[in-house]
């Protein structure tokens, strides 16, 4: 219906690229954990054919996706130490080196699409980038979608369905203490396991955006799957900064068009590709789909308060008041 093939192969990847050999060629090792038909596979994919399109092919950008190069456990590394170019972490996987940007992942703190665009954008999104360290260029964020919560046994719908659960989550204090409020307990785990993890039941539950659940089959291995919107998943687009220091203006030009270009469309695109993914999960009988009413999304939101107690401080006032404004 949008024109997008969910079950993409590799092929595409490949580019037919004449140039091949040509001994100046600049090579951006672009390394991520996702698949290929989510926002961010996709919009690697467009960032990658733009700028070989508009450089001629001078600039490759090779793509790793799935996690097949680097995980999200140490593409960070890779990339401060020139192994890989770029990267595009979920937000969440940065709050241990920059506690900052755990303001991001505070359950409901941004409850509408305009929301989370104005933190990115805004005060919150420049202030959080102005955190990274001279050897990362922090160059814009990009979308994905609203968490949901899978299980197994019973469905997730008020806070006390929590207390047997044991739910993967990325390494983030936040998203670990919104659990914990719940009830649950968790296990920190790499994005590419959690699949494995639900199979033998080390886990019974998780969070992420549609378009995780869908594209890695966690679905399959889960009984329930909760609509509740509780947080937003997003990535931080980040280059090395050496590297970035080493390109010629006109590259330089042509890289920071064609992510302006790429931001707009994950933009624009995330949601449906997130909806897209949806229906295909209802297409499994197997799994029941539940939407959080208003007075369930109350008893959440003041379950996880305490949350927002500890966050404060490291946070600091100036991003609590933007994310308090934002709610309103
Ligand atoms: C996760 O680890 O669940 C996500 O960060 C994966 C991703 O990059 O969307």
């Amino acid at each position: 219906v949008f024109g997008f093939d969910l079950n993409e192969s590799q092929d595409s990847l490949q580019y037919d690229d004449e140039q091949e050999g040509i001994e100046d060629k600049v090579v951006i090792k672009f390394s991520h954990v996702v698949a290929e038909n989510t926002p961010k596979g996709r919009a690697v994919r467009q960032f990658a054919s733009l700028v070989h399109e508009r450089t001629d092919g001078e600039i490759k950008v090779e793509i790793y996706p799935n996690g097949t190069l680097y995980n999200d456990q140490n593409e960070y590394d890779a990339l401060i130490n020139g192994h890989i170019q770029m990267i595009a972490p979920a937000t969440s996987k940065l709050t241990e080196r920059f506690p900052k940007w755990q303001v991001l992942d505070l359950p409901f703190a941004f409850p509408t699409y305009q929301a989370v665009e104005e933190a990115y954008e805004g005060t919150i999104g420049q202030t959080l980038i102005d955190q990274l360290g001279p050897k990362v260029k922090g160059i814009t964020f990009w979308y994905n979608g609203y968490k949901q919560v899978t299980s197994s046994e019973e469905p997730m719908i008020l806070p006390s369905d929590f207390n047997q659960t044991h739910l993967r989550i990325m390494p983030s204090p936040v998203i670990e203490s919104q659990f914990h409020a719940l009830g649950a307990s968790t296990s920190q785990m790499p994005f590419n396991k959690t699949y494995s993890n639900l199979e033998v039941d080390f886990i019974n539950g998780q969070e992420n955006t549609l378009s995780n659940i869908y594209s890695k089959n966690l679905y399959k291995e889960q009984d329930y799957l909760t609509i509740s919107n509780h947080g937003y998943l997003g990535y931080a687009v980040l280059m090395n900064d050496e590297f970035w220091s080493e390109l010629s203006n006109e590259h330089q030009a042509i890289i920071s068009q064609s992510i302006e270009e790429t931001t707009d469309w994950i933009k624009r695109h995330s949601i449906e590709i997130n909806d897209a993914h949806l229906r295909q999960i209802k297409r499994d009988d197997s799994l029941e789909v539940y939407y959080l009413t208003k007075e369930q999304r109350a008893l959440w939101k003041e379950a996880v308060q305490p949350v927002y107690q500890v966050t404060e401080p490291i946070a600091g006032e100036l991003l609590m008041e933007e994310v308090y404004r934002l709610q309103e």
